[in-house]
């Protein structure tokens, strides 16, 4: 049986941008955010807080989450990597901070030039930091099938991450495939073991859809009751820690997916249509999602 309802997290603004060659402008970054607060969906991750120089795309993070028009029934979440990101997502405004780390130790590395054991800490201070001001954690954990760097993943790694995550307090934890490599088999086993040791948590599922398997793994990841996902609007993205990574999964093509199955989202399919076609033409370049390409067509 599917569930009735599946909570989207969209990422676009996030983990869509902070790869982008093309500048896109503050005021553009708060009409398309003002577009998605408008569209249903319940949060959005809006930017990052990360150091300038590793991701100028989204350097005016701060502007951006001053200057958004807040919805009251949207949750808005940013990319927290340590406590000077913190500091300045909260001035900028935050309802829920997402901090991040990798289950593999190059990719870690890589990504936020500190050991998985250096990070411990810093991942601890964060999050009672965020705790402190009365704001929810999620917890990214990426590379939990394969590494760019090391490939194939431990499962036994990436419950060791999240089993420390948990313990410094996050809300729930989102398992990435940053590289999209997945298939069903591996979504299948990394569930057995995460919701056999974590019964009681949230957990969401972060794909990367480089390869086209993103769809077949929300499907098996719906048969192991998991009912909230990250996706990107158009399928914008990836990690520029991760080479030749694609965008996350298409929030249009998730939609088409679940709205398709008789499951329910609140989210309103034409308000992110429009909203990846503002983007689209933006960037000036078509995006990758199938179902927004068709329905363009039409
Ligand atoms: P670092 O250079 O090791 O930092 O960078 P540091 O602590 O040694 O400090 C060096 C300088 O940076 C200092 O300035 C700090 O103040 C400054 P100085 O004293 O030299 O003038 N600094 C900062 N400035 C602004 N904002 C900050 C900040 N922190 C330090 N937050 C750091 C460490 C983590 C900052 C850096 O490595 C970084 O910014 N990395 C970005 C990584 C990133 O954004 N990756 C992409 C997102 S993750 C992802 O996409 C995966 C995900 O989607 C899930 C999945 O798909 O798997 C989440
Ligand atoms: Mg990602």
């Amino acid at each position: 049986r599917w569930p009735n309802f599946v909570q989207i997290k969209e990422v676009g603004p996030r983990d869509g941008l902070q790869n982008e060659k093309e500048w896109v402008s503050t005021e553009d970054k708060v009409k398309w955010i003002n577009m998605l607060s408008d569209s249903g969906v319940s949060e959005i991750e809006y930017s990052s807080f990360v150091h300038p120089k590793w991701i100028p795309a989204l350097k005016d993070a701060r502007e951006v989450g001053k200057r958004i028009k807040r919805n009251p029934n949207v949750t808005y979440s940013a990319l927290v990597p340590n406590e000077k990101g913190l500091e300045h997502a909260l001035e900028a405004g935050i309802d829920m901070a997402s901090v991040f780390m990798s289950a593999s130790e190059t990719h870690n590395k890589k990504n936020i030039n500190k050991s998985i054991a250096e990070t411990y800490p810093i991942m601890k201070n964060v999050i009672e930091g965020a705790k402190q001001e009365k704001k929810r954690v999620t917890g990214y954990v990426s590379t939990v099938f394969d590494c760019p760097f090391e490939g194939k993943v431990k499962t036994d790694d990436v419950i060791r991450v999240c089993e420390r995550l948990f313990e410094y307090g996050v809300d729930d934890i989102s398992l990435g495939d940053t590289i999209g490599s997945a298939v069903p088999s591996q979504v299948e086993e990394l569930l057995e073991s995460v919701l056999y040791r974590f019964p009681n948590k949230n957990i969401i599922m972060h794909f990367h859809d480089t390869r086209g398997m993103a769809i077949a793994n929300i499907v098996t990841s719906m048969r192991y009751g998991v009912t909230r996902f990250d996706s990107s609007l158009g399928g914008l993205g990836g990690c520029p820690y991760a080479p030749g990574a694609a965008g996350n999964v298409a929030t249009n093509d998730i939609l088409y997916l679940l709205h398709g199955l008789g499951i329910s989202t609140g989210i309103d399919e034409s308000k992110i249509q429009e909203a990846a076609l503002f983007i689209q033409e933006k960037l000036e370049k078509d995006l990758p999602s199938r179902s927004l390409a068709y329905e363009t067509s039409q």
